[in-house]
């Protein structure tokens, strides 16, 4: 039976060929930190820190698209770029006609109604002080949809019937300390449809919730989409969730889509080095982290200080000479070296090389300095003994010379390429594999 919320609920969709939501077109939010000590190193303003970086993809209505990565990897801020809730700082998010990052915060007001967040933890997302029918019913009052308290109530019946809070009359007056986190997660989402949303962007909306309680909530907000039309963005470090929820998968990577496909394909034909090691990671020991198994060398790096090349290439076990090797690479190889050996055998290599300082410039070529007493020969052995002992370690593919020279050893690395997202059969990889 229709109901005064699917009447809200706009029919937007002009059943034509264009079934886009969304278009999302390199998009981009960098933040500048000011006064940081590697933006002092290399003279700059200051660093940046490319959040988002450069991502591209349609928003297909009524799909459930998800958002995976590990921590730092772009998705929160890339969910709140297309609701309009940060700045991006280049690029578009086409909703209909409108390019939204262009729009001054009055004219986005009435778009906000049809773009939704909800976060993963209820308690912060709902006002201690109001009562339930308070809450749910908030925003229909800034955005001066009910004339009065019992119209307002009849919305927010409404609304809780949908997300399961019955009898409704018990929720109407409790406060959100007298629910559990599954019926606060269930009031968040009564709040967030009550104005007849057509975009839902669901920020690990159960990483919070008990165990009993999450596949619950999944559903609810599966009955949802289907009753009221909605579209959904999901954005999680769970791929089980993922696989079970989703329509679609973007896996990102340092504020990049590396991968993006059907679930499906995603899931028994992954592509990208870094998708199949996060697939590898499945089932996370630890909930709220997703550590990929099965790379060479297991940080982040630094979102402010990417990798040159493809941004992947210092953690990938396939990567070869274009991905974009430099000096930055090396450091960590000779300290994890390092670690294996003697003091006195550490001591020894340690002092073969002058200042390692050097290899912390992002460039494709370096000139290694000899210590005190040591000459450019010890060097190049040094490196060679390193290489020998791990021949299979992708960066000795990325050197492309090793030379004594003028008194110091210089490395050149191949220079590297960006890859970009490209089709490879059923998804779009960003790697120079395919
Ligand atoms: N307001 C901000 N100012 C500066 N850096 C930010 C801000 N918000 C996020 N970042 C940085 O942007 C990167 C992406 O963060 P985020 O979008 O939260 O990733 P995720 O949700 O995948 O964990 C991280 O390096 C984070 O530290
Ligand atoms: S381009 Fe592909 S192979 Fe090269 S480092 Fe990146 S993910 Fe690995
Ligand atoms: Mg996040």
């Amino acid at each position: 039976m229709p109901t005064k919320l699917d009447a809200q609920v706009p029919s937007s969709a002009p059943g034509g060929a264009d079934d886009a939501l969304m278009k999302v077109r390199d998009l981009q939010v960098h933040y500048a930190l000011r006064g940081s000590s590697m933006g002092r190193l290399f003279g700059a303003g200051g660093d940046v820190v490319k959040a988002v970086d450069g991502v591209t993809f349609d928003l297909r209505r009524r799909e459930v698209l998800g958002l995976v990565g590990e921590s730092g990897s772009g998705k929160t801020t890339l969910g709140r770029a297309l609701l309009g809730l940060v700045r991006p700082t280049g690029g578009e998010v086409r909703y209909g006609e409108h390019d939204l990052p262009s729009l001054s915060e009055r004219r986005l007001r009435p778009f906000r109604r049809k773009l939704q967040m909800v976060f993963q933890d209820p308690s912060a997302a709902l006002n201690p002080s109001m009562d339930i029918e308070a809450a749910v019913g908030h925003p229909l009052q800034i955005h001066k949809l009910v004339a009065n308290r019992t119209e307002r109530r009849e919305r927010v019946v409404e609304a809780l019937e949908r997300v399961g809070l019955a009898p409704v009359e018990r929720f109407l007056s409790k406060y959100p300390s007298d629910l559990s986190g599954g019926q606060k997660q269930r009031a968040v989402l009564a709040r967030a449809i009550i104005l007849g949303p057509e975009l839902l962007v669901a920020d690990e909306p159960i990483s919070m919730l008990d165990m009993s309680v999450r596949a619950k909530i999944l559903e609810l907000m599966l009955d949802l989409k289907r009753d009221l039309d909605l579209t959904y963005v999901y954005i999680t470090h769970d791929l089980a969730t993922a696989k079970f929820f989703c329509d679609r998968v973007a896996i990102m990577y340092l504020g990049r889509i590396v991968e993006i496909g059907p679930t499906e394909e995603i899931f028994s034909d992954p592509k990208h080095p870094y998708t199949k090691a996060l697939l590898r990671a499945i089932p996370e020991p630890d909930p709220g982290a997703l550590v990929p198994r099965d790379l060479p060398r297991g940080e982040i790096p630094d979102a402010a200080a990417p990798p040159l090349g493809c941004s992947f290439h210092p953690r990938c076990p396939a990567a070869f000479e274009k991905c974009g090797w430099e000096t930055r690479d090396l450091r960590p190889l000779l300290e994890q070296r390092w670690l294996g050996l003697d003091e006195d055998a550490y001591d020894a290599e340690r002092a073969t090389i002058g200042n390692l300082d050097s290899l912390d410039v992002p460039a494709h070529q370096v000139r290694l300095s000899p210590g005190r007493g040591r000459g450019p020969g010890d060097v190049e052995a040094l490196v060679q003994r390193a290489r020998e002992a791990d021949p299979q370690e992708p960066l000795w593919k990325g050197v492309k010379r090793l030379e004594a020279q003028d008194g110091a050893v210089a490395v050149d690395f191949h220079e590297g390429e960006d890859p970009r997202l490209r089709p490879a059969g059923a998804v779009e990889v960003a790697c120079h594999l395919y």
